[in-house]
């Protein structure tokens, strides 16, 4: 299970974060301007809008956080954001979104279950041969994250899950595990990267393509 107080974090500390991600937008070819987008963990609408700004349309942000969706809500007056009451159920009906994101929110979510109850709800809302974006952070070789890992492991119990140490655990993963989530999925495309923590630190991240069955 997810530790308890993990989406309180998100709404106190979390909400005065940057997040740092980069969006490929060539990663969504033949989508159509109107095509349904949805970006799952959209915090402060930072994709959202950046979508918006590439001439989509139909996008949508879903966060559970109050209080960062108030400030995408600020940032993006113009954009749809939905809070999210009971995550990860969307409030959508089976299949019909062409392709959902979901940028730095696996590393919020530490447990495996969790993790695949998420793609479960993103898989079902979908439609077939819909597209599904992930970002996320990879396991870290330095000696600093080799320490929280052992200390998060002997805590949690699963390798790379650590606290942040201002109320956050997150989880870095292999690049195996990450594909592992995508069950059911033809992958399109895979890029590593290196991206800056929320803390301010450079990481190895892996971005990963993937393309719903019918
Ligand atoms: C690191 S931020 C990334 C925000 C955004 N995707 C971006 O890249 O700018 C993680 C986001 O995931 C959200 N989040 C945390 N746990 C979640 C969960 N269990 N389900 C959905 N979103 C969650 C947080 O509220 C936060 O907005």
């Amino acid at each position: 299970m997810t530790p308890d107080g993990q989406l309180a974090y998100w709404s106190s500390t979390g909400v005065a974060k940057s997040f740092t991600h980069p969006l490929d937008v060539a990663w969504l070819p033949g989508l159509p301007g109107t095509a349904r987008i949805v970006d799952y963990g959209c915090g402060y609408g930072r994709v959202t809008g950046l979508l918006r700004e590439h001439g989509f349309t139909a996008v949508e942000g879903v966060d559970p956080s109050p209080g960062l969706l108030a400030r995408a809500r600020r940032t993006h007056p113009g954009l749809a954001f939905t809070l999210l009451a009971d995550p990860p159920h969307l409030p959508f009906p089976d299949g019909g979104v062409d392709a959902v994101l979901v940028f730095a929110v696996l590393t919020c979510i530490p447990a495996d279950d969790d993790q695949r109850r998420l793609l479960a709800e993103l898989t079902r809302v979908l439609r077939p041969r819909g597209l599904l974006y992930v970002s996320d952070v990879l396991l870290q070789t330095d000696a600093r994250n080799q320490d929280r890992y052992r200390r998060g492991a002997e805590r949690y119990g699963t390798h790379g899950v650590f606290d942040v140490g201002d109320g956050a655990v997150c989880r870095h993963h292999s690049p195996e595990h990450l594909r592992g989530l995508l069950t059911g999925y033809e992958l399109v495309a895979e890029r590593e990267l290196t991206v800056e923590t929320m803390n301010g630190n450079p990481v190895g991240a892996l971005q990963l393509l993937a393309r719903k069955g019918r």
